[in-house]
């Protein structure tokens, strides 16, 4: 499981001409609010007093910087207040969010006192506009934190704001807040530690949760301290917190207070030798991978360890599905003689609280309109009792006896030859970059993770606070207190000169084409002439307790048959249930585990070549008589069921002559160790 294989480059990349670095103003640090404009082709960063605009194509290409202080007054009571002069009594900017089509929204630390503004960009990149308006300024409080050193996190939708925040000049009062817009503001419950508990926020996100936009959320993530009788045996704890966007808080009581607030804890884990898991609860960052439903992003977060003494950082992957089961199971109760949260038992007013007003799930137009014993029970039940176990129950990276610890994630989605790969950017505290994609070695529980580069971005090292990835400009851009950074996804040309070399690499981003390494634009060559990239997919269905055998033989008598599974179900005790054969794969007594997809390859010359994707459905053997009128024991109990005449490898795919197919070079040597295959 997740042996780290080591990194084929490993390079100094401040050397590198491929790496342009922005180096700070010396009167200016906190290169680390960022906002990625792809359509006037810009990046936004707020910092210590400053705002720019940077070229995406080349961060040093005629940037553009405000200057945004804080008033001299601001300054003086800051320091009078007993606060670092030249550390927390800058604006610091924290909230940089698209507004309407011509402005963005601003707001800073503003030395201890929060402030906004209206930031004109123009309608299109010509316009060539960077202006604060700065004959007007609104009041920052619940938008940006007063102390430059407070997590905090925001979105703007529809132009309203949702930040998570600290609300004061003490750093006490901790909210999630909706300001701006039509509607009144409204916060969580004030000074209540089962809502909220010293919060320190990562990142908010919109996710719709049906097709009816009533039903939208918010997705907050945080890490706080755990809930007072909350015996997990951490300090910190990760969470990931909902509210409904349409929340307009309670009628009698909870009034603007969300009444549809509820969090549940996200784990991190890895079960340790003697019993002991190892737990990553520091939350450090999140991001939300896109897939073809909007409803159902991948959520990727960052943790560290919180002990001292064992310095040790993981990446976790979650699905929408975990999360709302979660936000649907029993919420955490204090009740009884022990005082301890366990899951409430009893009767749940309807709605259930958490659910939106909508017409989806039926019965009310608006939160004031929510019978009275739903608004106590939110107020009481902020806390589901369950946590969000990641996918697979365990970490796809993990790190542990390095130097360095993890602190920034994005993810990039790459179309390579023989199939979809997430590349994840992971930032270090030590100012260097991994670039790190998982593969599955036989099923989604046996993970390789292969570091491809590993890089240096700063010349010092300083932690990279901010990223973000730009597939239009196929760019990474990286900020920290020195300065930002802007780097290439990819850099096939340091694989070498030799399809050896390039192939062996792995990285996803690059193939051999014949004479050089390059970047490999898959929807450029769809139609290839010579054949390559037409995987056959199928579906087969095989029935519960019967065999199957899944037919893959290669054209060619020299190459060898490697299938990778990808079964959402995994159950790896009963693998040997499966042979492989010169033919194909046998799998005995099929269970509903099996069902998944199927991917044979051929491997030749040290060349990988997708032949045959099947999707294999197994059916119950209850519901074969509602499928074969012949009677449940129609296909079933024999073995050798074929396939559905799964006849050969796929047509075209004569294995064995491209140059263009990276070798999984690890698989590759298993395969030769097993001259049985
Ligand atoms: C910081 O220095 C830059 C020039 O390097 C200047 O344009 C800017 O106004 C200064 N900022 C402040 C807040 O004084
Ligand atoms: C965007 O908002 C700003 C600030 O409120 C306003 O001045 C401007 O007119 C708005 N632009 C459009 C296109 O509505
Ligand atoms: C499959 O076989 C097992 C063991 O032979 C048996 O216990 C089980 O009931 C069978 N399942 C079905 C659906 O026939």
């Amino acid at each position: 499981y997740s042996r780290v294989v080591p990194g084929i480059k490993r390079e100094l990349m401040v050397e590198s001409s491929n790496l342009i670095t922005f180096t700070g103003l010396t009167n200016s640090s906190g290169y680390d609010t960022f906002l990625l404009d792809e359509e006037r082709g810009r990046l936004l960063v707020g910092a210590e007093d400053h705002v720019f605009s940077f070229d995406l194509v080349n961060l040093n290409r005629e940037h553009k910087q405000i200057a945004w202080p804080a008033t001299p007054s601001k300054r003086d009571e800051c320091k009078w207040a007993g606060k670092d002069l030249g550390k927390e009594c800058s604006n610091f900017i924290r909230v940089l969010q698209p507004y309407n089509s011509t402005h963005l929204y601003i707001c800073g630390t503003g030395a201890f006192h929060p402030i906004c503004a209206y930031l004109e960009m123009g309608k299109r990149a010509e316009d060539n506009i960077f202006r604060l308006e700065s004959s007007h300024f609104e009041n920052g409080r619940g938008k940006s934190p007063y102390d430059p050193k407070m997590l905090s996190a925001s979105i703007m939708l529809d132009g309203e704001l949702y930040s998570g925040t600290s609300a004061d000049f003490m750093g006490r009062d901790f909210a999630i807040f909706r300001t701006l817009g039509e509607h009144h503001p409204i916060r969580t419950e004030q000074h209540d530690s089962r809502w909220l508990n010293d919060p320190r926020f990562v990142g908010v996100n919109l996710i719709p949760e049906s097709d009816n936009p009533e039903d939208d959320k918010i997705f907050l993530f945080f890490k706080e301290n755990a809930m007072d009788g909350e015996h997990t045996g951490k300090a910190t704890i990760a969470r990931i917190g909902q509210l409904c966007k349409n929340d307009l808080g309670g009628h009698r009581s909870l009034v603007n207070k969300w009444t549809t607030f509820l969090k549940a804890r996200l784990t991190c884990s890895v079960p340790g030798l003697n019993g002991i898991d190892t737990h990553f609860d520091e939350l450090q960052d999140v991001f939300l991978m896109s897939s073809k439903d909007p409803k159902n992003p991948v959520i990727y977060a960052v943790f560290t360890t919180s002990s001292n003494i064992f310095k040790g950082s993981a990446v976790c992957m979650y699905n929408m599905a975990d999360i709302r089961r979660v936000f649907l199971g029993p919420y955490a109760h204090r009740d009884g003689p022990t005082y301890q949260w366990v899951p409430f038992q009893g009767r749940v007013p309807y709605p259930r609280p958490g659910t939106c007003p909508s017409k989806t799930f039926g019965g009310f137009d608006s939160t004031k309109d929510l019978p009275d014993d739903v608004i106590t029970f939110a107020r009481g039940h902020p806390a589901m009792f369950n946590p969000v176990h990641p996918i697979g129950g365990r970490p796809i990276v993990v790190r542990t006896d390095v130097d360095y610890q993890f602190s920034q994630l994005v993810v990039d989605k790459v179309e390579a030859e023989d199939g979809q790969y997430d590349v994840m950017f992971i930032g270090t505290d030590l100012g260097t970059v991994l670039k790190v994609v998982t593969i599955p070695r036989e099923s989604w529980h046996d993970l390789e993770e292969v570091v491809l580069e590993e890089m240096t971005v700063f010349r010092e090292p300083t932690p990279i606070t901010a990223m973000e990835l730009s597939t239009k400009q196929q760019q990474l851009y990286l900020g920290s207190t020195l300065g930002v950074s802007q780097m290439p996804l990819h850099r096939c040309e340091v694989y070498g000169k030799a399809c050896a070399e390039c192939c062996l690499a792995r990285d996803p981003y690059c193939a051999w084409d014949g004479t050089e390494c390059s970047h490999i634009l898959i929807n450029a060559h769809t139609d290839d002439v010579d054949g390559l990239g037409h995987v056959e997919d199928r579906s087969v269905y095989g029935v519960e307790n019967s065999s199957m055998f899944l037919e893959c033989s290669p054209k060619s008598q020299r190459a060898l048959i490697y299938w990778q599974l990808q079964r959402p179900n995994e159950d790896r005790k009963h693998e040997d249930r499966m042979i492989r054969t010169e033919q194909g794969l046998l799998i005995r007594i099929l269970t509903q585990a099996d069902s998944g997809v199927y991917t044979c390859h051929a491997v030749e010359h040290g060349f990988i070549q997708p032949l045959l994707r099947l999707s294999l459905q197994v059916i119950p053997t209850q519901r074969l008589g509602e499928l074969l009128p012949g009677g449940p024991q129609g296909g079933a109990g024999g073995s050798g069921g074929a396939g559905s005449g799964s006849g050969g490898a796929g047509g075209p795919a004569g294995a064995g002559h491209s140059t263009k197919h990276k070798l999984w070079y690890r698989d590759f040597l298993s395969l030769l160790d097993h001259p049985d295959l």
